[in-house]
């Protein structure tokens, strides 16, 4: 038995557990992992910058009957961080899902820089920062699991959301390499890259989605996967697109990914940045 007072079971739980950390919890996809986590039984720590939606969260995180602890904080910056590992510093953590993120959309050269730096902040920086924090301590216990949230756009130039896809490239290279050097210390490392999956992640990017998957689909594959592959691409969606683009050279993946993109961009970004 474990401070949970549960044992440690099969399953995820017993791979992973007894606690996991996951960022961007308080909506969409981190949400919907933080769920089907407490249903697996784990214990969570919970990080956003909404109160409210984390409380709401934890709420049912308890209803499952494991532990919670909520850290809110803006993960952009080093005392969001620092609030987060200090917060998970007494626990043993052994899973860590990295899903703080948003997205923009439209011309490049319109969009305000600060913003696109707070991305960068947050989509690139606070995900290497916390990785580089948590994964000693997986290894030290000589088993856990990274889940970083990459992209169906990570894999080639995507004009029109150029900045974001650069971001998603980023993570996608980030967590190829890691799974390579971790996996001989116990560490399993897994990049999810989703298609549109409707969340609040579209109107924070200014984009319009036709079809997009359930958030609680894209948990659920992304969890199954963990372990399993080094890249998962949850929901029909995802594997669709991959399966269109994968046969092209990169360029001609950046032209189709123009043409996806031309048409779900924010209007106001830019006279080009219009639906097509
Ligand atoms: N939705 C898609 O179509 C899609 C597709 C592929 C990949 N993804 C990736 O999946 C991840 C999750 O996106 P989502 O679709 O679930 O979006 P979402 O519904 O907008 O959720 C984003 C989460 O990140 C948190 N967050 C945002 N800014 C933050 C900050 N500065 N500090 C701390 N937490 C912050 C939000 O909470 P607060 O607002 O409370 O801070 C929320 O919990 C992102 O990395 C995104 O790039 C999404």
């Amino acid at each position: 038995m474990d401070q949970t007072g549960r044992g440690a079971g099969s399953g995820l739980r017993g791979r992973y557990g007894p606690w996991a950390v996951v960022t961007g919890a308080s909506d969409g996809i981190g949400k919907a992992i933080a769920l089907s986590l407490a249903a697996e039984g784990f214990s969570l720590v919970l990080a956003g910058r909404s109160r409210d939606r984390l409380d709401a969260v934890a709420s049912a995180v308890s209803a499952a009957g494991g532990q919670v602890i909520v850290v809110p904080g803006d993960l952009a910056r080093q005392a969001g961080l620092n609030a987060l590992f200090e917060a998970a510093a007494p626990l043993d953590v052994g899973l860590v899902v990295l899903a703080a993120g948003f997205g923009s959309s439209g011309a490049f050269l319109d969009g305000d820089v600060d913003h696109e730096r707070e991305m960068v902040r947050l989509n690139c920086e606070s995900v290497m920062l916390a990785t580089h924090h948590f994964a000693p301590r997986l290894v030290a216990r000589g088993r856990g699991g990274i889940i970083l949230m990459s992209s169906l756009v990570a894999f080639q130039g995507v004009p029109w959301a150029a900045h974001y896809a650069a971001t998603k490239a980023y993570v996608q290279s980030l967590a190829e390499g890691l799974r390579r050097e971790l996996a001989p210390r116990g560490v399993d490392v897994l990049a999810s890259a989703p298609g549109p999956v409707s969340t609040g992640f579209a109107t924070r990017a200014t984009m319009t989605m036709g079809k997009a998957e359930r958030p609680e689909v894209v948990a659920r594959q992304t969890l199954a996967a963990l372990g399993r592959q080094g890249t998962v691409r949850p929901g029909f969606l995802s594997k669709l697109l991959h399966g269109s683009l994968a046969p092209l050279p990169r360029w001609g993946r950046v032209l189709i990914m123009e043409k996806v993109m031309r048409g779900m961009a924010g209007r106001g970004h830019g006279e080009n940045a219009v639906r097509g």
